[in-house]
């Protein structure tokens, strides 16, 4: 579902800020894998996912996403493909808007907007159902406007929209870091619960050990750039936060492993 091969890039080449974010990462994901991603402060995640978002273009290497070449493809024509939730929870979704418009938007991605752009009964119920899925009560408040919600509950409709169409691909960039433990442990479990339903093949960056092992068939960790630890399968469900730091350890050849990651 989505194919990297040996992508590389640099930032402010040939000047005093130069900085190699990626070296030469290759990375293949099948049909609903749920990767986690981890890995210290500047390590290349982002970097990574917005290379295969589209949000600028990799010095050298190929992103296929189901099929396609995309690497060459400007942002926007990557958009039907994925699905994407960033950190900020303002981000994702239109304050001045209601949440039934929000979600309408989101399921008319790509569409002109004119005639036929109303909300269908059966829309509606739709809706409704989806957002019964969050247990946040936000089902009962369809009409109210987007900015009076808190950040969790805001993050949990992105979210929703950023699934609605079912993406071949699901990019989640530390989606719950902004929020307290409660409600990213919710929205987290949310999560779960739609990828799994949906079988999306996702890729989830987190700050959060924890979190990387509970979650997904796939844990990779990012060292400089590189992909530095990679597990899978069985090894990854008998994964523990210990067994993790020794294989970054080894990987890095770093005795400050514990620290950084850690501490980031
Ligand atoms: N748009 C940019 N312009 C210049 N440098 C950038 C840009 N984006 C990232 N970098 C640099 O590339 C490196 C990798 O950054 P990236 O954001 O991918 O790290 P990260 O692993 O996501 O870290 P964090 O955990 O802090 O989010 C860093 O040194 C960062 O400063
Ligand atoms: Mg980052």
């Amino acid at each position: 579902m989505l194919e990297i091969k040996d992508i590389w890039k640099t930032f402010n080449a040939g000047t005093t800020n130069e900085k190699v974010a990626l070296q030469g990462v290759s990375l293949t994901l099948a049909d609903g894998d749920f990767v986690t991603v981890i890995g210290g402060n500047g390590a290349g995640k982002s970097t990574l996912m917005n290379a295969v978002a589209g949000v600028y273009p990799v010095d050298q290497g190929t992103i296929t996403i189901g099929g396609t070449d995309v690497t060459r493809l400007p942002e926007h024509r990557r958009a039907p493909y994925i699905g994407r939730v960033f950190q900020d929870p303002m981000m994702g979704t239109a304050a001045s808007m209601q949440i039934e418009e929000n979600l309408a938007l989101a399921a008319r991605r790509g569409q002109k907007r004119g005639l036929g752009w109303s909300i269908t009964k059966a829309e509606r119920e739709e809706y409704h159902t989806l957002l019964g899925t969050l247990g946040l009560g936000l089902e009962e408040r369809m009409t109210s406007k987007v900015g009076l919600l808190s950040g969790g509950q805001r993050q949990a409709l992105t979210l929703l929209m950023a699934t609605l169409r079912k993406p071949k691909l699901l990019l989640l960039d530390e989606h719950t870091a902004a929020l307290d433990p409660k409600t990213a442990a919710k929205v987290l479990e949310t999560t779960e619960t739609i990828v799994r339903r949906d079988k999306l093949t996702t890729l989830m960056i987190t700050h959060n050990m924890r979190d990387a092992i509970a979650h997904g068939n796939r844990l990779i960790m990012m060292f400089e750039g590189r992909i530095a630890v990679d597990v899978s399968g069985e090894e990854k469900k008998k994964l523990t936060v210990e067994g993790l730091l020794e294989l970054f350890s080894k990987a890095s050849g770093s005795d400050e492993a514990d620290d950084k990651l850690l501490l980031s």
